[in-house]
């Protein structure tokens, strides 16, 4: 990053003040307003950071006009097409692809942390079966937070590599037994010769009564879905996995700060809430009634799975979903599914629609994803899990990145206060 320039503002009240601005690598330039408060006595204002760049970053970066998603420079669709989730889990923590070796030792090393402490599954059984499994991953990953508290100093480099092994490798343990817990089966360990969909789906599916074989096909259309999922920038749960970081807490605390805010449906419950609505859609030609809310500015219905904060253009991962719909769904020989049918069909009018048009709203990585996993077998409620887990490696790589950042702070906004001025204390018999 280099200061090639800066900005001079002047206002009213002979307020005067010269910003320094800065060019990435990609992206607008960035005004920095740090000094602005000591040379005016303002603040800025920007409710939900809309103009806001809260960090610099090196992992991710997203062209939203041209809706191009890079990981470490790298395409998505390529990513999605020649590489796997843990390859790209390397490249997003260090920052290049790994060779041979490395690839292999990333590999063991994740693996050979995928086992959880016995302990932790009491802390399962404490919660009621219906319990949604998000719930259970903030407990739980929150918890272990407490399993690893005294050996884990987050300003020692080795500790915090260890406790990102640590969270990528248990992550598909915990959501997976989530799962098992809710329907009353026992949790499955995971398998060392397993890759990591593949495991992941054993510990879904396989029961102790019989030998569970998971599916080629499905385990590699999981890996892809993990790829798309597994980093994007400044989002909201990523900005609180740094927020909660900045104040030197544990990584287990940040990362359960980061699945809670994923939960929204704003954010990473979208696919949840996509699936949902398909169904509650039903048939095809309900969708212009369904249109027809999104457009009501008195309904709050929304059209999940579309729109997005920086995609002003197809998101390039519901591109890639999209067409691994069709795959798996035909490798499944599930070639009429009402749900794509319906997805497909929505989208197609609302992409034609003026409204959509206008505010430039289209399908993002949450419309296509859930009807793939619905069609593997996943139940609905494990859908942001499974977000979850995959963008973990993003969260710990951005965790990282802070930790090293020499230019880290607290993360500590302020306001601008519309409370009432300063008033004497009104004793009780005095008040209204
Ligand atoms: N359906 C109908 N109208 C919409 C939608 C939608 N899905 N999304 C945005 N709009 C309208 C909104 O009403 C507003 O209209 P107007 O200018 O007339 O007031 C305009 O588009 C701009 O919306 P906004 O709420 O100011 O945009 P935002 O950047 O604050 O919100 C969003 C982005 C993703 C929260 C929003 O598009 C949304 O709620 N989408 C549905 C939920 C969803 O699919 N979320 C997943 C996001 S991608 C994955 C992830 O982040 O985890």
């Amino acid at each position: 990053m280099s200061e090639t320039n800066s900005v001079r503002l002047s206002g009213p009240g002979g307020i005067e003040a010269e910003l320094p601005v800065h060019d990435g690598t990609l992206g607008p330039r960035v005004m920095d307003v740090r000094r602005l408060y000591a040379q005016t006595g303002m603040f800025t204002y920007d409710p939900g950071f809309t103009s806001t760049a809260s960090c610099r970053s090196g992992i991710t970066y997203i062209d939203g006009d041209a809706g191009i998603l890079l990981y470490r420079g790298y395409r998505i669709e390529e990513l999605a097409e020649k590489s796997d989730f843990l390859e790209t889990a390397y490249l997003i923590l260090f920052g290049e692809l790994p060779n041979g070796a490395q690839r292999l030792k990333f590999i063991h090393d994740i693996t050979y942390h995928t086992m959880l402490h016995e302990q932790v599954q009491f802390l399962f059984r404490g919660f009621r079966r219906d319990a949604h499994p998000m719930a259970l991953m903030i407990a739980v990953v929150g918890a272990l937070s407490a399993f690893y508290h005294e050996d884990l100093d987050v300003e020692d480099p080795h500790h915090r590599m260890i406790a990102t092994y640590r969270m990528i490798a248990k992550m598909p343990t915990i959501a997976a037994w989530a799962y098992k817990y809710s329907i009353g089966q026992p949790f499955v360990y995971p398998r060392n010769d397993l890759g990591y969909a593949e495991n992941f789906i054993h510990m879904m599916f396989a029961t102790p009564c019989e030998e569970y074989r998971v599916d080629p096909v499905l385990a590699k259309a999981l890996d892809r879905i993990f790829i798309l999922h597994a980093d994007h920038e400044q989002n909201a749960s990523t900005s609180t996995v740094r927020l909660v970081g900045s104040t030197g807490a544990s990584p287990y605390a940040a990362i359960a700060a980061g699945i809670a805010s994923l939960w929204g449906p704003a954010h990473g419950g979208a696919n949840e809430a996509v699936v949902l609505m398909l169904d509650e859609i039903g048939t095809v030609d309900r969708i212009p009634e369904f249109l027809a809310r999104a457009k009501d500015r008195n309904d709050p219905f929304r059209l999940m799975g579309f729109g997005h904060r920086v995609y002003k253009n197809y998101d390039p991962r519901a591109a890639v979903l999209k067409q691994s719909a069709d795959q798996v769904l035909a490798t499944l020989g599930q070639k009429h599914n009402p749900k794509l049918e319906i997805a497909k069909e929505l989208e197609k009018i609302a992409l034609e629609d003026e409204y959509f048009q206008e505010r430039k709203l289209f399908p993002n990585v949450d419309f296509y994803s859930g009807i793939i996993l619905e069609a593997m077998g996943i139940p609905t409620k494990m859908f942001t899990a499974i977000f979850a887990l995959a963008r973990t490696v993003g969260w710990m790589a951005q965790w990282n990145e802070m930790m090293l950042d020499p230019e880290q702070k607290i993360g500590r906004p302020r306001q601008l206060y519309v409370g009432p001025g300063e008033r004497p204390f009104v004793p009780l018999e005095e008040r209204p």
